[in-house]
């Protein structure tokens, strides 16, 4: 068997402190100053811990910043797209010092890390949301979420210490360590990595199985952390994906695990950042479809398979698998897209997110052309559930 692909950078990182290493520092971050994170950071900083984000040892400092925005790239050259960072305010910068650690905490008041912090820098955000989602709409939001950030960046190397244990889906969860070691096991040379953060439906099934009828195996990676609020709640699309896989998928072909990171709706530079990512977890390609990552109409349906041309195959390691819109055509009789179906638009079923959410909030079936009856349902049950708890 060939060895499988190498993590960006060469090593895949490590940085959660176990056993006595991890009490000892408990017990020392008690002292220190805290720097609270919001949800979006914490998934950062496990991100982080475990090697996802490889080759990022911590939050980034101004020359890697400044380099990652300007060039895609961190200060030494490798391939980077998106900025990794910890916003903290000018009041809690009062309480840390240069060169010391502090103690990073969540809004449980737990300690999930710390951090050396090597440096704080102001920021612009102006500067920061032209150059990442190539917008500064407060409509967007990801960019939203930049601007009720703290004016400050706290960087350094982390070490984790505590995990966020999810109530459900535990089996799930497993660390870019652990998937190599799943996918060897199972004999996997090439793996496809899949991000989604929405239900899979039948166009999703259609890319990824035109994808899977060249490789060995599939990885099914639905991002899991933080989204916008009409997205689809991730408890809801995990069940979805569950009756999908025991129903229309090869189990011995397909590993569904979770991909516990915040979305940005960066579109082209987050699936280079996306792609980046799962090349960590040990896939060797990985699939961008049309508008991947985008949100409303700020990216073109092909800008996140564009940007893919500025880097080379080798310095990108893992293998972009471009794919085109694609739907159900009525008079094909099957799911195609417009590189295979001669057919005009009134023959094609496409349908966006909202529509979807409008018909299932008026309580109508998503035609089974569109989702297997099998999600469709979960996806009326689920919204239900929401309705009567008072989310929707
Ligand atoms: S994303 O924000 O995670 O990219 P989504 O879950 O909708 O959103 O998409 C997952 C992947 O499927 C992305 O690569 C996206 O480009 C692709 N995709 C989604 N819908 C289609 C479609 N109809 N045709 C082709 N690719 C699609």
């Amino acid at each position: 068997m060939k060895d499988l692909i190498a993590p960006h950078g060469g090593i895949l990182v490590n940085r959660i402190l176990q056993g006595e290493d991890r009490e000892r520092e408990l017990a020392k971050a008690a002292g220190y100053p805290k720097i609270q994170l919001d949800a979006w950071a914490l998934s950062d900083l496990e991100l982080i811990g475990i090697g996802a984000f490889s080759p990022l040892q911590g939050f980034m400092g101004k020359q890697d910043y400044d380099s990652v925005l300007e060039r895609m790239r961190l200060a030494d050259g490798q391939v980077w797209s998106l900025p990794v960072t910890l916003p903290i305010t000018a009041e809690q910068s009062k309480s840390i010092r240069i060169g010391e650690k502090a103690a990073l905490v969540g809004d449980d008041n737990v300690t999930y890390g710390v951090m050396e912090v090597i440096e704080i820098f102001r920021y612009d955000k102006q500067w920061e949301a032209e150059n990442v989602y190539r917008t500064t709409e407060l409509e967007h939001p990801g960019v939203k979420k930049l601007f009720l950030r703290a004016p400050l960046y706290a960087a350094g190397p982390i070490w984790g210490l505590n995990r966020k244990i999810p109530d459900a889906f535990t089996q799930y969860y497993a660390d870019p360590a652990e998937t190599r070691v799943l996918f060897r096991a199972k004999g996997w040379n090439t793996v496809v990595g899949f991000q989604t953060r929405n239900p899979v439906h039948r166009a999703h099934e259609y890319i990824q199985k035109c994808a899977l009828e060249v490789v060995d195996g599939l990885f099914l990676n639905p991002l899991v952390g933080e989204t916008k609020s009409d997205d689809i709640p991730a408890d809801v699309r995990m069940r979805s994906y569950q009756a999908l896989l025991e129903n229309y998928y090869p189990k011995e072909r397909v590993s569904l695990k979770v991909f516990p990171a915040a979305m940005r709706y960066a579109g082209p530079r987050e699936a280079v950042f996306h792609a980046i990512v799962r090349k960590n977890y040990g896939c060797t390609h990985f699939i961008v479809g049309r508008d991947h990552a985008g949100v409303g109409s700020y990216y073109g349906t092909y800008d996140a398979q564009l940007i893919f041309r500025e880097f080379s195959a080798d310095e990108l390691g893992i293998q972009p698998l471009f794919f085109e819109h694609s739907f159900y055509c009525a008079a094909c009789g099957n799911m195609a897209s417009a590189k295979t179906c001669p057919h005009d638009e009134s023959k094609r079923l496409t349908l966006s997110g909202t529509k979807v959410r409008e018909k299932l909030r008026k309580g109508e079936t998503l035609p089974r052309e569109f989702t297997r009856p099998e999600v469709a349902k979960i996806l009326s049950e689920g919204l239900r559930e929401k309705q009567l708890a008072g989310r929707e």
